[in-house]
């Protein structure tokens, strides 16, 4: 009886659970699909899709570059790029272990160490396969073509919102015009 009991809260608790979120289920059939929910758990669309961080992500820049980037003092400031499969301004002309190598080591194609920031130090520590899904999905999603600005070094100007890490002592900014 407890262990029938057991079975039908744990149901009712995934029901709800999918109800209240459509994600794609954690066992997911196709790579892309596995792929997919990795992209939603891993929270790739915070930093990656325009609009993210003032509460409206833009459907249809999904994927297509960040407009607010990372200052990381000394380092520069840093917004998560295109990674659409736009041939011009995404990562369509990287090959798959271009890809995985950013994601898991955050070296770009061109040699640059990406910054910190973007969760490389995390990712690494997915399976082959997963980074594998992930890649495949990343590559089934519509290109977008926006060419995003930066990174800015030290002492450029910042083109874009920007997270700063600030001393104690700040007024609370309110919400940007
Ligand atoms: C906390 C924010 C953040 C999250 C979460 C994040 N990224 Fe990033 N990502 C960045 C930033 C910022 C950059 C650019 C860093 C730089 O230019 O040095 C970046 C760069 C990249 C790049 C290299 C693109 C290029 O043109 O250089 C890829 C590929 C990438 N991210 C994929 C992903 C994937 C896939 C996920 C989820 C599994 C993810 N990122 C999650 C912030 C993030």
């Amino acid at each position: 009886m407890r262990a029938i009991s057991y079975v039908i809260i744990t149901a009712a608790i995934a029901a709800m659970a999918s109800a209240v979120n459509p994600l794609p289920k954690a066992h997911a059939e196709t790579a892309i699909e596995r792929g997919h929910y990795l992209v939603v758990v891993a929270g790739c669309n915070d930093c990656h899709t325009p609009g993210f961080f003032f509460g409206k992500p833009d459907p249809n820049k999904y994927l297509g570059g960040s407009d607010v980037g990372f200052e990381i003092p000394g380092l520069g400031v840093f917004n998560g790029r295109n990674i659409t499969p736009d041939k011009e301004t995404g990562i369509g002309g990287w090959t798959d272990e271009q890809i995985a190598a950013a994601i898991t080591t955050g070296r770009r194609p061109d040699g640059r160490q990406l910054a910190p920031i973007m969760n490389y130090q995390a990712f690494v520590n997915m399976t082959k396969d997963d980074v594998k899904a992930v890649v495949a999905y990343l590559r089934s999603i519509p290109p977008v073509h926006n060419k995003v600005p930066g990174p800015y070094k030290p002492g450029e100007k910042v083109t874009i919102f920007t997270f700063r890490i600030e001393p104690p002592g700040q007024t609370a900014a309110e919400a940007p015009k």
